[in-house]
């Protein structure tokens, strides 16, 4: 970890919570628990603590108590009305969790109750208790955390597919990875070190280069303060294998470019819209006015693939997810991978929790908890 971000930090490296109690009764006598609900689209103050009541899981469903769950980018840009597989607020965001089955809905057969899980979702995860259908879970690796296997699913399923499926990353190539320091980027470095001598370019803030030297980069470059391309070309002069890309815009061009003959661009994301709290309509006209564009005869000369991916846009493939995920789970045995936790919030601080992101603080994952782990309140207490 970079700062001192997260009052809650230390609980990164905490022992896994007992199962929390359940929740407690409305005035009414039903059952409720905390919910962050995003009540507008705008700044950081629209997302709220609110109670919701607590159903029963429907049939096929599994009902979970949330230990941990994960932040990622797109719940940035959805905050801002710029991410469009959110529904219209009022509506509670987040795409995964990890938490422990607490009952059954009719009909599921492959959990049970105390089964610790990974969770993923359109959204509706960042809650103290959900229901989703089961096979929405996946049972959590041995001896992982809460807060690592809320860490797991979005950043490394993505990074695996798209190094992996798409890259097709061999022995001796090389990878420049943007936005290395993050959730992503980081899955991905460790990707890359399972394959023989690839070499890795990552671009980051300055302050984050030592962290990435030591997890493998071997060419850190700070895209803020110099052109992370001709960085690129000083050191390798016919570009990289391959190159991951989650800014678009011009970075896309610019990516392109980078390729070697035989080298594939992997497009996943717009990180170049946030440009504030709020969204931006100069940062909106110039990504999309600098869209990359290509058609299939130009890609014909110059033998270079490529590809667009969004885990999202896979909501019902869940064999090919699972199929993914249990390769990431041996991964995890052989202690190849290892989520990196940035930090850790309580839902109540929510908005610290997306400000660390958002002004590119973090190293690794961002999470947030129902409750402010209990050894830190003791130390607040003091
Ligand atoms: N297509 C998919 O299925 C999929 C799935 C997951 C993630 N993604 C994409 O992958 C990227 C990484 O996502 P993540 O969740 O792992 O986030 P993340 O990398 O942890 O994001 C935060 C970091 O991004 C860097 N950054 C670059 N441009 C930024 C900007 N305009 N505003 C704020 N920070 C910026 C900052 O670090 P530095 O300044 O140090 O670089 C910041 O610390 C995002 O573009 C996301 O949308 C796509």
């Amino acid at each position: 970890m970079s700062a001192a971000p997260a009052p809650a930090a230390a609980a990164a490296a905490a022992p896994e919570p007992a199962p929390g109690p359940e929740p407690p009764a409305a005035a009414d006598g039903a059952a409720e628990h905390r919910a962050l609900v995003l009540t507008g689209f705008g700044g950081y103050e629209k997302l709220k603590v609110q109670p919701r009541r607590s159903t029963g899981p429907g049939p096929g469903e599994v009902s979970v108590r949330v230990h941990a769950c994960g932040l990622n980018f797109a719940d940035l840009l959805a905050r801002q009305g710029l991410y469009e597989r959110l529904p219209p607020p009022p509506v509670c965001p987040g795409m995964e969790c990890a938490g422990v089955v607490r009952a059954l809905g009719d009909g599921v057969q492959d959990r049970q109750v105390g089964d610790k899980v990974m969770v993923l979702a359109k959204s509706g995860l960042w809650q103290e208790v959900v229901n989703v259908p089961a096979r929405q879970t996946f049972l959590m690796p041995a001896g992982m955390s809460f807060e690592e296997a809320a860490a797991l699913p979005v950043n490394y399923i993505t990074a695996y597919m798209i190094l992996f499926d798409f890259g097709n990353l061999r022995p001796n190539q090389s990878v420049l990875i943007h936005m290395a320091a993050g959730g992503v980027g980081t899955a991905a470095i460790q990707l890359c070190k399972t394959v023989e001598n690839v070499t890795i370019f990552g671009t980051a803030s300055a302050s984050k280069h030592d962290v990435l030297r030591s997890s493998g980069v071997a060419h850190p470059i700070d895209y803020r303060t110099m052109d992370y391309a001709e960085e690129v070309r000083k050191i390798s002069p016919k570009g990289v294998d391959i190159v991951l890309d989650p800014l678009g815009g011009s970075d896309t061009s610019k990516a392109f470019n980078l390729l070697k003959p035989m080298g594939k661009l992997i497009t996943y994301g717009v990180a170049n819209l946030l440009t504030g709290q709020k969204k931006s309509l100069v940062a909106m006209a110039k990504t999309w006015w600098n869209q990359f564009s290509i058609n299939a005869l130009q890609l014909l000369h110059h033998n270079k693939a490529v590809c667009g991916y969004d885990l999202g846009s896979m909501e019902e493939e869940f064999e090919l997810i699972g199929r993914v995920l249990s390769k990431l789970d041996n991964l995890y045995s052989q202690g190849k991978i290892k989520p990196k936790i940035d930090s850790v919030w309580p839902f109540d601080q929510v908005a610290d929790a997306m400000r660390q992101m958002q002004e590119k603080k973090n190293v690794g994952k961002v999470i947030l908890v129902p409750e402010a782990p209990k050894e830190e309140s003791k130390k607040e207490e003091n």
